[in-house]
């Protein structure tokens, strides 16, 4: 079988899908792999490294595109590549089925076979293929890292013949995958470390990570069946926002990672919640492209508010491109090992494999 990719506009994603370590496990796979040339350049894989495994490198990428039966992507190809997709072909990626939902119903109308794997189950058996944790792993580290970076004290406390420095004080807001990263770095980093959010599930897990676990009191489980967070409810904003206003008093820095699938990000930092911040806090908004958790959050901007800080950007994994490249593309290797049927050289589409079923876009 063909199999390709084709370059990001790496003004938006620096991420690769295929690195040469993975191009040998697609070659011995029994792939045929295509790639155009400079495909990895920028991330240090030159296009020697891939030709000495037996990838085809050609200059055309309608070429690569019209030739292959499975491309393989970080988002989705611009409208003008879309064209040269036809029926039978497989698209593999991050596809993100809000945003792109007109262009996907288009691929869908042409028997296009899509498959988006933010969309995987959160099962044991797909682990190996999650996306959505391994690149949110690393958003964690990088958010407390990009905050400390411009917080203009020290984060451990530091005692010296000159006077004590206190540790800085950090607040995580959602502790899933993202979040749980965020307080291990800051904890590794000599930071305090608050954390809250609605699952009361992650509650053991911040604790398990010397984290300090803020309960909204009374608060129900927001917990869906598949480990999401449900929209809480305005009895339970509320109290979150009277706990969190009261403990960011003594916060120096906020993580930002609340999510809602399928929703905008929820408002959890509100304005008047900034009075209680000191001069030269900083938050990090990790939520940023779906709204951000902040009122004042702006992408790609440093805003400044009464002295705080508020980061956040489009794609912080362009800050560390080659991690995050590593980890998706074995993540999508696994995917597609689970789709490939080898004795009969072709893709097993069986709607049955709730892996194959949930992240077809239908
Ligand atoms: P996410 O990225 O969708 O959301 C981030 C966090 O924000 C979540 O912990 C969520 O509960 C929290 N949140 C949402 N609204 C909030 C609010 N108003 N206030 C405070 N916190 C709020 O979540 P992520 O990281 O993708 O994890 C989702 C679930 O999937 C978790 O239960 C996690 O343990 C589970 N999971 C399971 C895996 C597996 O078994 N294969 C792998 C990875 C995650």
């Amino acid at each position: 079988m063909n199999l390709a990719s084709i370059s990001e506009n790496h003004d938006i994603e620096k991420r690769i899908a295929v690195t040469p370590e993975i191009a040998k496990k697609y070659i011995n796979l029994g792939f045929n792999l295509s790639l155009p040339y400079n495909y990895g350049v920028h991330l240090g894989f030159s296009d020697e490294d891939y030709k000495n495994l037996g990838v085809n490198l050609f200059k055309n990428e309608e070429e690569i595109i019209t030739n292959s039966e499975i491309v393989i992507q970080l988002g989705l190809p611009d409208e003008e590549k879309l064209s040269l997709f036809r029926e039978n072909q497989t698209l593999i990626g991050s596809l993100n089925t809000f945003l792109n939902k007109h262009q996907l119903d288009v691929l869908k109308s042409k028997k296009i076979n899509c498959f988006s794997l933010e969309l995987l189950p959160r099962i044991t058996r797909a682990q190996s293929m999650d996306i959505l944790s391994s690149q949110a792993n690393l958003a964690g580290y990088k958010a407390v890292v990009e905050a400390f970076k411009v917080y203009e004290r020290a984060i451990p406390m530091m005692m010296t013949a000159a006077g004590t420095i206190p540790a800085a004080k950090v607040l995580v807001v959602g502790a899933g995958v993202a979040g749980l990263q965020a307080i291990a770095t800051a904890k590794r980093m000599g930071a305090v470390v608050f954390a809250t959010d609605v699952r009361m599930a992650s509650k053991e897990q911040v604790e398990s990570l010397g984290g300090k676990f803020l309960t909204v009191e009374g608060s129900e489980n927001l917990e869906t069946e598949g480990g999401y967070a449900k929209e809480a409810s305005d009895e339970f904003k509320k109290k979150q926002e009277d706990l969190l206003t009261e403990t960011l008093k003594k916060i120096d820095i906020i993580i930002c990672t609340a999510l809602i699938p399928g929703r905008e990000a929820p408002k959890i930092i509100k304005e008047k919640m900034f009075e209680n911040l000191q001069q030269g806090s900083v938050i990090y908004d990790l939520a940023a492209i779906q709204g951000g958790n902040t009122v004042f959050t702006e992408v790609d901007k440093i805003v400044k508010k009464n002295g705080v800080k508020i980061l956040g950007e489009a794609n912080i994994l362009n800050k560390l491109p080659i991690s995050a490249t590593n980890l998706y593309s074995k993540n999508v290797f696994n995917f597609i090992s689970n789709l490939y049927d080898k004795d009969n050289k072709k893709l097993n589409i069986n709607l049955e494999d709730e892996i194959i079923e949930k992240t077809l876009i239908k």
